[in-house]
């Protein structure tokens, strides 16, 4: 509503100050290098937008509010659109979708002379065309004859900079149009880059050297804006049409899909998910299910459009200053946010490794509300530079961890410096290492009360030695009290003080008791694999194990023989020899032994002569998800390929089961469920790799 009493000094300068800021980012934007997340750029737009709603006066013909994108950059040769390329307006939830479809559905049943009128009946809208929106770039390609002659981007929306030798060199865009083509022909759609190829993109950019870009639309921006057309070549752009702009000499249409579907005759790329839907509920209903399915394409998309596939009811309903009438964005919620980075810590894990991570002031991106995320190692916070104080853009998608992307280095504080690494542990104060050629910086104080929990939390777990009743917190307590120093101490826990600790009863205390008792049993591969050896994750102990039989067959080994065992090389042998050199471990193995505990291996499998495993997984195909406790990514699939059987990277109906760890991906847990694959966990993982069989 406006304001009648007029717009006070302070809204005027705040207005004043969103258009400036606007005006900024928008540039910057249009330049594929925005400063901050989209979601980020909404909230000040819509401010203004509310601002200028209620002191109208506010509003200039310039405002960002009042125009599409950003003026063309100058260095490129401006190329007049028309009609002109608009935006589109959006809908942040269902509610404002609904809000859009009574719109509309006002507008038509009102006469024709006055639409803005509000009336009581409601005009039939017709079918809606849905698609997927791009998160990429917009073109407009113009075909003369069926030939490219010119392609240009955006700009301010009248007119865009000329990208034409770029865009001929985009596989997906034809130069020469297929069959019947019309005399001029002029499409829209959105250069894109694919994730797959955004992430070969980036990997040669840190093999180089150069920074890597912040997400595939900046990418593809940075791509398609290069003098040098064999630069944009080797980026391996791709591009989706998704509306007609402008033919003369070509075929009458009645709907917005028939044109696409014309489009795609003529040999351009259309998009298959693009649905025609005969009501508002079947469009909710799309538009949440693709939200859904948001990360099981190889490309981003941000949203969906929302289109009248009448292009008569389109024309009826017209469009405004900024954008089409007759169609909407219905917008995902973000997974890219700004927020500050107020610290900088390192936590210690079990093995000892220090990562740095991040204390951000709580932020609600991607579903949640995050407050750290990780920063991996010294050389990503040096990568990135991102400082204490720093305004950081952090990105959370789908299922996976929050990530610090990047600073906003327009919003540094004055006298800020690169951060650094602290010289101690912070949990025992012993200096922290790195070993030279490696990216992980270490606590090697065997002592460290973090690394003596961390390595009992290992050993017990489920695909180490199996030892029930004893989670995080029990063995945190058992370590200060004093009667847990190493999982030696596990053989010989005083039972009758633990019954006496809160919480502990007889009957929890026998469990703990047989349970450490059952232990005492399992098979050498699975003790080598408890033991924390770098380099020896499930796969490699039971290889260890086979090879030799028995602990004793591996303390006599040398690193020629450790090297020799099938997979393992000098790396590995270096790492096992100086694991079982160590003092400390030595006196482990020892105490392990007087313990009573079994160290043969209990059946042979491959050996240092190069046998093969058993081919238990033989014409299977196994998908892992998430994280394993015993093995990382790469050994799970080795396992499965060592075993004979498949390892693809998606689930399909020839899915024999789909192994999930912690965290697994949300996509591949659904089509699991929809193509009725089993979902099993890290145990029965286990099983299946020695039985090939399913629980
Ligand atoms: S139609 C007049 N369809 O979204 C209609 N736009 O926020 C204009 N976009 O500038 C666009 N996917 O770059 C349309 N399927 C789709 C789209 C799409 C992505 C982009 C386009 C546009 C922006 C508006």
């Amino acid at each position: 509503m406006a304001d009648p009493a007029g717009p006070d000094t302070d809204s005027a300068a705040r207005a004043r100050q969103l258009q400036a800021e606007l005006d900024h980012h928008s540039k910057l934007y249009y330049a594929g290098k925005p400063e901050i997340p989209d979601a980020d750029f909404d909230d000040l737009f819509n401010e203004l937008k509310a601002l200028e709603e209620q002191h109208p006066e506010l509003v200039h013909p310039d405002s960002p509010t009042q125009r599409v994108g950003a003026p063309p950059d100058t260095a490129f040769v401006p190329v007049r659109h028309q009609p002109p390329m608009m935006s589109l307006h959006n809908a942040l939830d269902v509610e404002e979708l609904r809000a859009w479809h009574e719109r509309i559905g006002r507008a038509l049943a009102a006469p024709p002379t006055e639409q803005s009128l509000p009336t009581t009946g409601e005009a039939a809208v017709g079918d809606f065309a849905v698609e997927l929106k791009f998160d990429g770039l917009a073109i407009s390609i113009r075909y003369e004859d069926g030939v490219l002659v010119r392609a240009a981007t955006r700009g301010d929306g009248r007119t865009g900079e000329d990208v034409t030798h770029s865009v001929r060199t985009i596989a997906d865009v034809p130069i020469r149009l297929r069959g019947t083509a019309p005399a001029v022909l002029e499409v829209r759609g959105e250069v894109i880059l694919r994730l797959s190829t955004f992430e070969q993109l980036n990997a040669r950019q840190l093999e180089r050297g150069d920074k890597p870009y912040v997400n595939p639309r900046n990418a593809a921006a940075g791509s398609l804006r290069q003098k040098d057309a064999r630069v944009t070549a080797a980026r391996g752009l791709s591009f989706w049409c998704y509306q007609l702009g402008h033919a003369s000499g070509g075929p009458a249409f009645t709907s917005h899909l028939q044109t696409l579907e014309w489009l795609a005759s003529l040999g351009l790329p259309t998009d298959e998910h693009a649905a025609r839907l005969g009501d508002l509920a079947a469009v909710e209903s799309h538009v949440v299910d693709f939200e859904r399915r948001r990360h099981d394409l190889d490309f981003e998309f941000d949203g969906m459009v929302v289109k009248v596939d009448d292009l008569a009811t389109q024309a009826r309903l017209g469009v405004d200053a900024k954008a089409p009438r007759w169609a909407i964005a219905y917008k995902f919620p973000p997974e890219e946010r700004t927020t500050k980075l107020l610290d900088i810590h390192v936590s210690i894990g079990p093995s000892g490794q220090a990562t740095p991570f991040a204390r951000l002031a709580p932020v609600f991106v991607g579903g949640v509300t995050v407050g750290t995320a990780t920063l991996h190692n010294e050389d990503q916070v040096a990568a990135k530079d991102v400082r204490p104080g720093d305004t950081v853009i952090v990105r959370r998608a789908g299922e996976v961890i929050p990530e610090v992307v990047g600073p906003v280095l327009a919003e540094r504080p004055a006298g800020s410096r690169p951060w650094e690494f602290p010289p101690d542990c912070p949990v025992c104060g012993e200096t922290l290492r790195r070993a030279e050629g490696m990216s992980a910086t270490m606590c090697v104080n065997y002592w460290c009360p973090r690394q003596i929990r961390g390595r009992i939390e290992h050993f017990v777990g489920r695909a180490a030695m199996d030892i029930e009743y004893l989670g995080e917190r029990n063995i945190d307590r058992f370590v200060s009290e004093g009667l847990l120093a190493d999982v030696v101490g596990l053989y010989g826990l005083d039972f009758e003080r633990i019954e006496q600790m809160d919480g502990f009863g007889e009957t929890s205390v026998n469990n703990l008791r047989k349970s450490i008792e059952d232990s005492l049993q399992q098979p050498l591969a699975r003790l080598l694999f408890a033991l924390s050896i770098p380099e020896i994750g499930q796969v490699n102990a039971r290889v260890l194990a086979a090879a030799f039989g028995d602990i004793d067959g591996i303390l006599g080994a040398d690193e020629e023989a450790l090297a020799a065992v099938e997979g393992f090389g000098p790396i590995i042998a270096a790492s096992v020899r100086a694991w079982f050199d160590d003092p400390h471990n030595r006196k482990l193995i020892e105490g392990l032994r007087a313990a009573g505990l079994h160290m043969v291996a209990d059946e042979p499998g491959a050996g240092a002569d190069g046998e093969m495993l058993p081919q238990t997984l033989a014409g299977m195909s196994v998908v892992v998800s998430g994280t394993l406790e015993g093995f990382s990514r790469d050994e799970a699939k080795q396992a499965i390929v060592a075993r004979g059987g498949s390892a693809p990277g998606s689930v399909s109906g020839r899915t024999t089961a789909l192994v999930a760890g912690a965290d697994p991906g949300a996509s591949k847990l659904r089509k699991a469920e929809s193509a009725g694959v089993p979902v099993i966990d890290e145990a029965a993982f286990g099983e299946l790799l020695d039985t090939g069989r399913l629980p």
